[in-house]
């Protein structure tokens, strides 16, 4: 008896305990809602439910119903469904001009002719301009072996930089595999070229004309990014006066582009050893963006900066892509050269970055060899020769429509031309390049797009007869539009 009550009387304690926690959870719960609501309140400086800030980097979770005071009466646990989880501002910050301006040039919904698509530089989308056969077989070779499906050291297998090594070394400027870093395209080159070079805060002098890639890097890395003038009657030459101007005590690196995308101008020795002269008197590094380097004319010559400078040290960039018309392969490379060992730390930096994705393929860094050093000659003459061909003809024609300026490139797969605006009745080149696809459905790229207002950019790789007809096309548009004869 005297058990049973003792019992009764603890399971009587042991139900109030419980009533007690259940209670104090119930509380703690409903306060836990109420913080929340206050949290997720409009009137809560950083929280709106539809007017959060966009630099808040609360992603907790938001009740389903709106209203707060069934919430707040409600014992039950509400639904919830994720806040909307915001996109880190330095991803945000990359802005690519080609998509905000290719997006205004519309394609007609009833074309009235096929398209001729003079835009993008990939040499491979007419069909023409075929890789040398060398490259494929031990492509396919190599593929069959299983050797190159595994992860290697992440600036690249020492073969393949053997080889960028060798073919990038001069006697002044003699290289080793330690100095080459492989790269998913010459893009990831400039990428890692630039990081290691330059700070968030810092500047970075850029090419204007200039690829567009150059300034998405520097907003990407927070770094300021400065144009530096280059003039089409100066052969595209920089403005060194103006380059000059832009160097202050947070200038990181000088950023020279030759052969020029879009200009196609290649730049002579003499301008090349003046803006050495510049970037060595402020102790600049050059990073040389020399992925043009085998499409040079007749009478240009190309010269490497790494093998030209004495004093300045020099982060070449390139790649397989447009020297051996492989863009989708996705191989590029920066050489360091360093002569005089001050490079030493910057060259632990681009070790550091190759290692955050591991490197270029494997598969691919696996034939670098035999493009770099079997590849006949007779490819790169055969290529530089139907290129050169084709932006002569290119010249020749558009030279003679009143209105245009073309400006005779020296290599790479460009050409540039000046267009009286106002006497096509446009405002911009943008407006040019839009009229021009909208009635002769020839796309070309406004030079906006590459900090070149007035001129418009033509890929020179498509196959002659299509250059011909865009150039036919290109005349009739102006001659309908031109003011002059009306
Ligand atoms: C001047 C210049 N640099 C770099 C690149 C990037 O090359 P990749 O396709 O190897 O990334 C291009 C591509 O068009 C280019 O024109």
């Amino acid at each position: 008896m005297e058990h049973e009550q003792h019992t009764m009387s603890a399971l009587s304690n042991f139900r109030s305990n419980l009533t007690l926690q259940f209670s104090l959870i119930t509380n703690l719960e409903n306060s836990i809602y109420k913080v929340k609501l206050a949290l997720l309140s409009p009137s809560f400086p950083l929280c709106g439910t539809h007017n959060r800030s966009a630099h808040t980097t609360d992603n907790s979770i938001m009740p389903l119903k709106t209203s707060t005071s069934t919430m707040l009466d409600s014992e039950t646990v509400p639904a919830v469904r994720p806040r909307k989880i915001r996109a880190a501002k330095a991803a945000m910050r990359i802005t690519n001009p080609l998509r905000d301006i290719v997006d205004q040039l519309k394609v007609p919904a009833n074309p009235p002719k096929p398209l001729i698509s003079l835009s993008i530089g990939d040499p491979t989308v007419f069909g023409n301009l075929p890789t040398a056969d060398n490259i494929i077989e031990r492509l396919v070779e190599n593929a069959q072996t299983g050797k190159y499906n595994g992860y290697c050291h992440s600036t690249g297998y020492e073969a393949a930089r053997a080889a960028v090594a060798r073919t990038h070394s001069t006697s002044r400027s003699p290289l080793t595999p330690s100095d080459i870093f492989l790269t998913s395209g010459c893009s990831g080159a400039l990428e890692i070229a630039i990081s290691a070079v330059a700070d968030e805060g810092s500047n970075l002098l850029i090419p204007a004309p200039g690829f567009t890639l150059y300034a998405v890097v520097c907003d990407y890395k927070n770094v300021e990014k400065r144009f530096y003038q280059c003039k089409a009657e100066n052969n595209w030459e920089a403005d060194l006066e103006h380059m000059e101007s832009l160097i202050d005590d947070k200038t990181a690196a000088i950023l020279v582009n030759n052969p020029g995308n879009p200009t196609g101008a290649v730049y002579s020795e003499k301008h090349l050893r003046d803006i050495l002269a510049l970037a060595e008197r402020y102790g600049l590094p050059i990073i040389a963006d020399e992925i043009y380097e085998g499409i040079i004319f007749k009478g240009h010559s190309f010269h490497a900066l790494g093998d030209l400078s004495d004093n300045v040290p020099i982060l070449t960039v390139g790649g397989l892509a447009k020297n051996y018309l492989l863009p989708g392969w996705r191989l590029g490379w920066v050489i360091a050269h360093d002569r005089h060992d001050v490079l030493s730390e910057v060259k632990i930096g681009l070790l550091k970055l190759t290692q955050v994705i591991l490197g270029a393929c494997t598969l691919i860094q696996s034939v670098v060899e035999e493009a770099l050093l079997n590849t006949p000659d007779t490819y790169s003459q055969q290529l530089t020769a139907t290129l050169e061909t084709h932006a002569s003809f290119l010249n020749e024609k558009l030279e003679k429509i009143g209105g245009l300026q073309p400006v005779t490139p020296g290599g790479a797969m460009y050409l540039m031309f000046g267009i009286d605006l106002q006497r096509f009745g446009c405002k911009t080149d943008i407006d040019f390049s839009k009229k021009l696809l909208e009635e002769e459905m020839v796309l070309v790229l406004p030079g906006t797009l590459f900090q070149a207002p007035g001129f418009v950019r033509l890929v020179t790789c498509p196959p002659l007869d299509k250059l011909e007809e865009a150039c036919e096309r290109i005349k009739l548009f102006c001659e309908r539009h031109d003011t002059k004869t009306k």
